[in-house]
């Protein structure tokens, strides 16, 4: 992280925004943007937040569920406990780590991913990385999700991502794509909102019991995330 760019991010509205209301992450407004406009949320809802370091997201979706919703939150690293969040740690692309997840709920409302890569630079290569977190965010969300149930996904828009919006909306009945005003101008991150699930098919099934436990493909680099 280089001191310009820390300097540009103190000055950036959306970072002041979260201090200001005790938010954790600039992130925290991705999620209220996407509320806003598609009303994903209700008090109760159980929900499961993908990638949720350093829990930004996790903290707006459970202010959105309320005391009767759940929220189960997923990462690589550690995030601070946050009241009526239940904390996973671990990698969402092995098996072990689903199996825990599912163990704390076994059906959801809602699945949120905002799983990204480390940045390496070249665009294409994380383009390709994000891509491959949210081909495992839709199939957690294939396994988890109840039918009418809604998934939400950041991915960088490129060559992938004209097959995995079409696979999106093969599996639910309404598929939006969206750029929150608090995404960085700079970023080509975009959300893929879809709503109401279709439900199961036999074939996932049969997949889920074919999939092997491992955690990154065979040609991945060594700091593959
Ligand atoms: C942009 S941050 C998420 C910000 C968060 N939504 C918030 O509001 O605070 C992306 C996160 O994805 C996580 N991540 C990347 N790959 C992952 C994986 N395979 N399994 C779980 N988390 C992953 C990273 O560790 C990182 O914390």
């Amino acid at each position: 992280m280089s001191k310009q760019w820390l300097r540009e991010h103190k000055k950036d509205h959306f970072y002041k925004e979260a201090k200001r209301t005790g938010h954790r992450s600039r992130a925290s407004f991705k999620l209220m943007q996407i509320n806003k406009r598609f009303k994903l949320f209700k008090k109760g809802n159980r929900v499961v937040d993908l990638g949720a370091a350093p829990g930004g997201w996790s903290q707006v979706a459970k202010e959105l569920v309320g005391e009767k919703g759940t929220v189960v939150a997923v990462d690589l690293v550690r995030i601070e406990p946050i009241e009526g969040v239940i904390f996973i740690q671990g990698d969402m692309t092995a098996k072990t780590t689903r199996e825990k997840v599912l163990e704390e709920m076994d059906v959801a409302d809602i699945v949120i991913s905002d799983m990204s890569p480390k940045l390496s630079g070249n665009y294409s290569m994380d383009q390709a990385r994000s891509a491959y977190l949210v081909e495992h965010a839709l199939d957690f969300a294939i396994m988890v999700l109840r039918p009418g149930g809604n998934f939400v996904t950041k991915i960088f828009e490129g060559e992938d991502f004209p097959d995995l919006l079409k696979e999106i909306r093969d599996r639910f009945n309404n598929v939006k794509v969206f750029s929150p005003e608090a995404s960085r101008k700079s970023s080509s991150e975009v959300y893929i909102v879809a709503r109401g699930f279709k439900g199961r098919r036999k074939d996932d099934i049969e997949d889920e019991l074919d999939t092997p436990d491992e955690e990154a493909p065979k040609d991945a680099p060594e700091d593959w995330v």
